[in-house]
């Protein structure tokens, strides 16, 4: 770990996991990740904001000790997942004087995870400013951006946010700062999508409430630090805004390719109309693309083969991440093809409740699909085309 400067007497340290692969054994992570604490020097007083994932903690005592630092007066906890707070204990155990900042939801769940003695904690209230001598923290309470406890803390004289998980990206780079945006926006954007997606209207809350900050730079406790604040704003006012794009998410798989047909043949009908399509094959589905799909697509068809006379159960776990990311998608349809049960439509759309979607009429066909089949997935075409250009739909029920 290197220790680097944001500005005069504050310091990122950034524990980069370029090896991990998967996150909370659910989450791809193709770029892997970095867990950033940083530190705050104040005249009188000085903070650390967040720790780092517990297997690198001997790296970030080492960091601090490496700069000298005798005294740590604050850790602040600003969200008690393992990977920001789990680095907390054998920070206490060398510099035992310091005491934990904590919401009042925070403080529960750390001494649930971390078995941290009461002593230790000390309670921070929404709004709350503590003074380092010639800095001082403002803490604002964000919850709900994926749990209940998360904390940004402002640096009010340098107009830092620091955000935790909220405005991050899982990426591991040496990059200090978010200087190639392409790619840190693709990372953001899985990660939005992943983590913070099914607590839109919160993450939309929690944004106005910035716009009457002052910042120069967002210092998230995941990838690089936003020097250009805006930049991930406006990323994040899009894709949490109610603003669809005419995008056609279909996720798929067949058994005797009769699916894979009428999937093929939707896909070319589509594309000829001039949308946006990204079929998933849900076999091997990787969750952080078809996350990252359904932030803005207005559209998803589920294109599923039946058994048992409901979804195929890789169809059933692709329809779950679905159903509990709660993207903003505005209609749906159901196709595929059933050997001897009618059912699997009503099966999967129970399994969709949190979709606010208006559905199209499905396609479901014993066997191989037939001419009229064919027909009725031109007229899904058609509805799918005209819903994207907010023209009536005849066809749907
Ligand atoms: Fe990066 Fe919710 O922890």
């Amino acid at each position: 770990m290197i220790v680097r400067e944001l500005k005069p007497k504050v310091y990122s340290l950034s524990a980069i996991d370029w090896d991990r692969k998967l996150f909370d054994e659910l989450v791809p992570l193709p770029e892997g990740t970095s867990y950033n604490a940083y530190l705050v020097k104040g005249s009188e007083k000085t903070a650390l904001i967040d720790t780092v994932h517990p297997s690198m903690s001997d790296d970030l005592i080492k960091a601090l000790k490496g700069m000298g630092l005798a005294r740590l007066d604050y850790i602040v906890s600003n969200h008690a997942e393992a990977d920001h707070s789990g680095s907390i204990p054998a920070l206490l155990a060398e510099f035992p004087e310091a005491r934990v900042l904590a919401n009042v939801k925070c403080r529960s769940l750390l001494k649930a995870a971390l078995k941290l003695p009461a002593e230790a904690l000390t309670l921070i209230q929404d709004e709350q400013v503590i003074s380092l001598g010639d800095k001082s923290l403002r803490f604002m309470w964000v919850p709900w951006v994926h749990w209940p406890d998360t904390t940004i803390t402002y640096l009010q004289e340098d107009r830092i946010v620091f955000s935790c998980d909220f405005l991050g990206a899982h990426l591991a780079t040496s990059d200090l700062y978010a200087s190639d945006e392409a790619r840190v926006e693709r990372a953001a954007l899985t990660y939005y999508a992943e983590i913070m997606m099914p607590y839109r209207p919160n993450v939309n809350k929690h944004l106005k409430r910035l716009e009457g900050v002052d910042i120069e730079m967002i210092a998230p406790s995941h990838g690089p630090v936003h020097a250009r604040p805006d930049f991930i704003l406006s990323l994040y006012r899009r894709w949490a805004g109610d603003q669809t794009r005419p995008q056609v998410v279909i996720p798929y798989l067949s058994m005797y390719e009769s699916t894979a047909k009428m999937v093929a043949y939707l896909v070319d009908r589509l594309m000829g109309k001039g949308l946006s399509v990204q079929p998933f094959n849900v076999v091997d589905l990787d969750s952080g693309r078809f996350a990252s799909a359904l932030v803005e697509a207005s559209t998803i068809v589920f294109a599923s083969p039946t058994v048992l006379d409901g979804p195929h159960p890789a169809m059933a776990y692709a329809a779950y991440l679905a159903n509990a990311l709660r993207p903003k998608t505005k209609y749906a349809a159901i196709i595929g093809s059933y050997g001897w049960g009618t059912g699997m439509p009503e099966s999967l759309t129970a399994l969709l409740p949190n979709l606010k979607v208006a559905w199209l009429d499905a396609v479901n066909t014993g066997g191989a699909p037939r001419a009229e089949d064919f027909a009725a997935l031109d007229r899904l075409a058609d509805d799918i085309r005209a819903v994207n250009l907010g023209q009536e739909v005849v066809s749907a029920s």
